[in-house]
């Protein structure tokens, strides 16, 4: 076990075990959160986790800021570990972007009925009031604290074999973080049709070819696989409800204002970037269809930012 004061985030922040291990943050006094701190931690840092420990924020000037500060500027989402008197300070820092700052909070109590204001619900990150003076046995309250870590925060990364769990696939491929676009089309009766796409890549410049994929589940599919054209819109920033709409059942072209170029594809008013497409190649690849367009025309907004889809989640771009 080491010990030593780096400074992260402008904090002096106590640091034990091996600095590659992911991080569980101790907020306040560890006497305060552990009836044994020095075991707990030695019984954290044996389980593979890095310790760091920093000052309360309650009661100092401006806490909830600095704690974020604190929070941003450590190099992995830490698991966080508090007692019930820092919540003022830590759950407003938690909400709304919470699941991007910390992986899980662990509220160390003496009471395990106690639920942190305003309620667990409103942190989009697992929590877990853990009993400190419950009469458990030595080695107890650790053993749970770490089980819960290894569900919330697992240690090892997660492997996807062929022919095993589908979700596992699902959420590697998540880690690549893609724009938004809308792709639309116009059916038979010359009636706008479109649904929300992340599967949106370039392809070649000469000729200009750009690619998405299409679910053979979709609805639309038989009208994509007819239609001539189709145009591909990259959401901006401002966007997410348009995106959220074209992926639900209903008129999604009620609230969008959009307009036709030269081959009546709907290219939405004010998007990021439009691209006008003639269906150039449709390839079969198990459950979706890859539709490759040549494109004919284009416009972008050279000022504003992409809404992004990340981990299953939109986000927005973060300059540091
Ligand atoms: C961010 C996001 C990205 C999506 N990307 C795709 C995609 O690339 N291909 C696809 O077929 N469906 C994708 N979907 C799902 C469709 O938008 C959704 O299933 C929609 O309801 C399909 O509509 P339809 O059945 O009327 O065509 C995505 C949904 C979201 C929210």
């Amino acid at each position: 076990m080491t010990q030593s004061p780096p400074r992260i985030g402008g904090q002096d922040v106590e640091s034990w075990g091996d600095p590659d291990d992911p991080i569980v943050l101790l907020i306040g006094r560890p006497a305060a959160l552990f009836g044994d701190w020095r075991r707990s931690v030695r019984a954290l840092t044996e389980a593979g986790r890095h310790v760091l420990i920093a000052p309360a924020f309650d009661g100092a000037d401006d806490p909830t800021g600095r704690l974020r500060r604190l929070l941003t500027d450590l190099p992995s989402r830490p698991a966080l570990i508090c007692a019930g008197d820092s919540l003022p300070a830590v759950i407003p820092a938690l909400q709304v972007t919470g699941a991007a700052l910390a992986s899980c909070l662990v509220i160390s109590a003496s009471d395990a009925a106690v639920q942190p204001p305003p309620g667990p619900a409103a942190l989009d990150l697992p929590v877990w009031v853990m009993a400190r003076d419950d009469g458990a046995g030595p080695g107890e309250v650790e053993d749970a604290l770490i089980g819960f870590l290894e569900r919330h925060a697992p240690r090892e990364a997660l492997h996807y074999h062929a022919g095993s769990d589908p979700r596992t696939l699902r959420d590697a491929l998540g880690c690549f973080a893609t724009g938004v676009t809308v792709v639309t089309t116009l059916d038979e009766a010359g009636q706008p049709i479109g649904l929300t796409a992340n599967s949106f890549s370039s392809v070649s410049l000469d000729p200009p070819l750009i690619l998405f994929c299409l679910a053979r589940s979709s609805a639309n599919v038989e009208r994509f696989r007819q239609a001539a054209h189709f145009a591909i819109n990259v959401l901006h920033i401002g966007q997410q409800p348009t995106s959220g709409a074209f992926a639900r059942p209903g008129d999604r072209f009620q609230d969008v204002a959009w307009e036709a170029w030269d081959t009546g594809a709907p290219i939405l008013s004010g998007a990021l970037a439009s691209f006008e497409c003639a269906t150039d190649q449709i390839v079969e690849a198990g459950d979706h269809l890859v539709f490759i367009g040549r494109v004919t025309r284009a416009r972008f907004e050279p000022r504003r930012d992409p809404l992004l889809y990340f981990r299953g989640k939109y986000r927005r771009l973060h300059f540091s």
